[in-house]
């Protein structure tokens, strides 16, 4: 055992034609923990991850995972890990037992060993009363569980999850993050994507949030929240009323409303506001409102801070010909 993370990449690019994947991505995930990747659609999510699960190469940069470089040592790295991805690749055909059986023999386990683990994965991840049924009749929550558990036969040390949840109902979110949380109780590795700041809020030690290919933040999700903070919404009963309620909004926060229809929307980076004071405020400048309420910041919102109100670019020397500096909308 070394210090080492046992997941890292440093300065990985990938260009698709004129498209830049990855520009440069820098990660580290230490044994035993959870990264979340957090970027919206085409920051670069799956491309970071099929290089480091060895399904793609990069163009330049290094990505060593469990110890082993991913470009140099493929078969080493493939042995210890798993991938399940955000289109569960299971046969319909087959029942969840059957896919279960299959892909262990396909892995090289001895029969009997093949029908353990399989019987013992589908008891722990509540798949058991299905399990001798035809996977095309599976709902959309238990094809991505047993696609889960499929990276599980082979007991990985890390355990790569594209967008793990992404279409699913909030009930088989709530299982899937169930299932994440037990593996990494037992020791596993998990780096997963995610486009909802809440997921990665709730279940990753870290989290590295990515946009056009690059790491744009990183921190636990508490150390990034208290970053960007909670947003304090307006809901105007007149809208005529708006130039008055951003300005008061403006003195009691210090920071510059954003005004949507009918709603009032401001980051709360000081954390000292208090709802009743807003209220009371507003309603002795004449402003009479259908709903005042503190709530987490969208991703989007998140995405503006990090990249709106980022002073510097963090890479000045190698992006200066391309892109603008505005990522969102
Ligand atoms: N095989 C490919 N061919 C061409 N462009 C690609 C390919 N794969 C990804 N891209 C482009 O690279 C960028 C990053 O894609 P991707 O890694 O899939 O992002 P994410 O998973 O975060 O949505 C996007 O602009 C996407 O269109
Ligand atoms: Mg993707």
């Amino acid at each position: 055992m070394t210090d080492e993370p046992i997941v890292v990449a440093e300065g990985l690019r990938k260009r698709f034609g004129d498209t830049r994947a990855l520009d440069g991505l820098d990660l580290a995930v230490p044994a035993g923990t959870v990264c979340g990747v957090l970027g919206p659609n085409g920051a670069g999510k799956t491309t970071a991850v099929r290089i480091l699960a060895t399904l793609a190469d990069a163009d330049s940069g290094h990505a060593r995972v469990a110890g082993h470089d991913v470009a140099r040592e493929p078969d080493r790295v493939r042995a210890r890990i798993g991938l399940a991805g955000q289109y569960a690749a299971v046969d319909e055909k087959l029942t969840g037992r059957g896919n279960l059986r299959l892909f262990g023999r396909l892995s090289h386990l001895p029969r009997r060993e093949a029908r353990r683990r399989a019987d013992e994965l589908l008891e722990r991840f509540g798949l058991e009363a299905a399990a001798d049924r035809q996977v095309a009749g599976y709902s959309g929550g238990m094809r991505r569980r047993l696609d889960l558990i499929t990276s599980l036969i082979l007991r990985p040390q890390v355990l790569f999850l594209d967008e793990p949840t992404t279409g699913l109902d909030p009930r088989s979110r709530g299982e899937i993050w169930d299932a994440v949380r037990g593996l990494v109780a037992e020791g596993t590795t998990v780096l997963l994507t995610t486009q909802y700041l809440d997921e990665a809020d709730r279940l990753a030690d870290d989290i590295a949030v990515v946009d056009h290919g690059r790491v744009i933040a990183t921190g636990t999700p508490d150390r990034l929240k208290a970053s960007i903070g909670d947003r304090l919404d307006v809901v105007l009963d007149d809208p005529a009323m708006a130039g008055r309620a951003a300005a008061l909004l403006r003195t009691l926060t210090g920071s510059h409303p954003a005004l949507d229809g009918e709603r009032l929307s401001v980051p709360l980076t000081t954390g000292t506001v208090r709802l009743a004071d807003v209220v009371r405020e507003l309603d002795r400048a004449g402003v009479t409102v259908g709903d005042v309420g503190l709530r987490r910041p969208t991703l989007d919102e998140v995405f503006l801070r990090l990249t709106g109100d980022t002073p510097h670019d963090p890479d000045p020397g190698s992006g200066a010909e391309d892109r603008p500096k505005e990522t969102v909308r």
